[in-house]
């Protein structure tokens, strides 16, 4: 198999980059990404130089760079992670999020189709999330079956496109597979999103921004537990399937904040309570879901699949992680993020 993978500089993309480069040597990986703010070749570092590893700078929008890595690498399947994936700047700026997210998506399944010619042996693997579904009440999970409900452009976008992929599916015969995950944490993950931007503040003793009151709750999973989903459904998922991943793991985000201050001050060495100072209630995200809860039970039961990590030790060990690795801090939060940043919590 030559396998491309968008989005592999990313945060899950580079969890399953690896995975994939480490576990299956008789394959090409071949991660296509066009490195914008959100992606590293850092991400990669200890994969990059590997035999059966190969790396593109393309857009995903672009008829000809798409076309071109195909190609050159003589693809044979696809998994889709590239998009944009930040909430906010989706509130911001939602243009840009229609045009990689959604147009993006249906130029790779055109370069696909027009490159295989018949969508027999191969797959198109659509990475997709649980904020399709909407928000949630005090009560009850999101399922395969739910009806799509997006209410932020970011979500809308990624409905928009898993649309796109069902239609490629039943009107060509698109050979597709779909996953729709719950909020990944871990290593390698950008400090514009909740855990690690509270984990940088900790450490440099600046307030910890949470929207409204703090009570709208997330399902967190471990990246390396989701990228263990989709190698899973990628190899053993039938064509056309739609699968659900999550932690089981639901946190109202003021607790989780509370949860991540309990355990820097340990590892600081610090006064118990004394990050937890830090935390400052500002003015909420517009439209800002409520809870999200996935029922995953569909994964575990036909293909076995079922989180490794504890919440305790992969908290743990992330933020062990981000303390251990500064310069990839620094580095990810240079230049154009610190403007991005002032302005958010300015407004706030
Ligand atoms: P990320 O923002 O960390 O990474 C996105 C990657 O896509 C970056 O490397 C970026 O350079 C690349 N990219 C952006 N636009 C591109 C373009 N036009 N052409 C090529 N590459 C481009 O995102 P992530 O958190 O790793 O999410 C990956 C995927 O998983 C997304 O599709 C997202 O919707 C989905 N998802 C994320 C989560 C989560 O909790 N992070 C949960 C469920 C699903
Ligand atoms: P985020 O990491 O942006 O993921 P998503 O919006 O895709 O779920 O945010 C997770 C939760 O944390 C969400 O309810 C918004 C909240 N949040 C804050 O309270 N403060 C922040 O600074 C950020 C970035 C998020």
């Amino acid at each position: 198999m030559n396998i491309l993978v968008t989005g592999g500089a990313g945060f899950i993309g580079s969890h399953l980059v690896r995975l994939l480069v480490n576990k299956y040597p008789a394959y090409q990986i071949v991660t296509f990404d066009a490195l914008t703010y959100a992606g590293n070749l850092a991400n990669l570092k200890d994969v990059m130089a590997a035999e059966n590893h190969h790396f593109v700078k393309g857009d995903i929008t672009s008829e000809q760079e798409v076309k071109a890595a195909f190609e050159n690498y003589q693809i044979t399947d696809v998994i889709h992670l590239a998009a944009e994936s930040h909430v906010d700047r989706s509130i911001e700026g939602p243009m840009e999020f229609v045009h990689t997210n959604v147009v993006g998506t249906v130029n790779l399944m055109n370069q696909a189709r027009a490159y295989w010619k018949s969508g027999e042996g191969h797959v198109f693997y659509h990475v997709s999330t649980d904020e399709v579904f909407g928000s949630l009440g005090s009560e009850g999970f999101f399922t395969e079956v739910t009806p799509y409900d997006p209410r932020s452009p970011y979500s809308a976008s990624k409905a928009a496109s898993d649309h796109f992929v069902s239609a490629y599916y039943h009107t060509y015969g698109f050979p597709v597979k779909r996953s729709n995950c719950s909020n990944n944490y871990g290593s390698n993950h950008h400090p514009e999103k909740l855990i690690p931007l509270m984990i940088n503040n900790i450490l440099n003793k600046k307030p910890l921004p949470v929207y409204g009151e703090g009570i709208n709750v997330r399902d967190w999973l471990w990246v390396e537990d989701h990228a263990r989903a989709i190698d899973l459904i990628f190899h053993k998922g039938a064509i056309g399937c739609n699968y659900n991943i999550g932690g089981w793991n639901e946190w109202r985000n003021i607790d989780l904040v509370h949860e991540l201050c309990k355990i820097m001050d340990e590892e600081l060495g610090r006064k118990e309570g004394e990050s937890a100072k830090l935390i400052t209630c500002v003015k909420d995200r517009a439209g800002h879901d409520l809870r999200y809860a996935i029922d995953a039970t569909k994964l575990f039961d036909e293909l076995g699949w079922k989180p490794d990590i504890t919440f305790e030790e992969g908290l743990r060990s992330t933020v062990k992680w981000y303390l251990e690795n500064q310069d990839w801090v620094k580095e990810v939060t240079s230049g154009a993020y610190q403007e991005y940043y002032n302005n958010m919590y300015n407004q706030r």
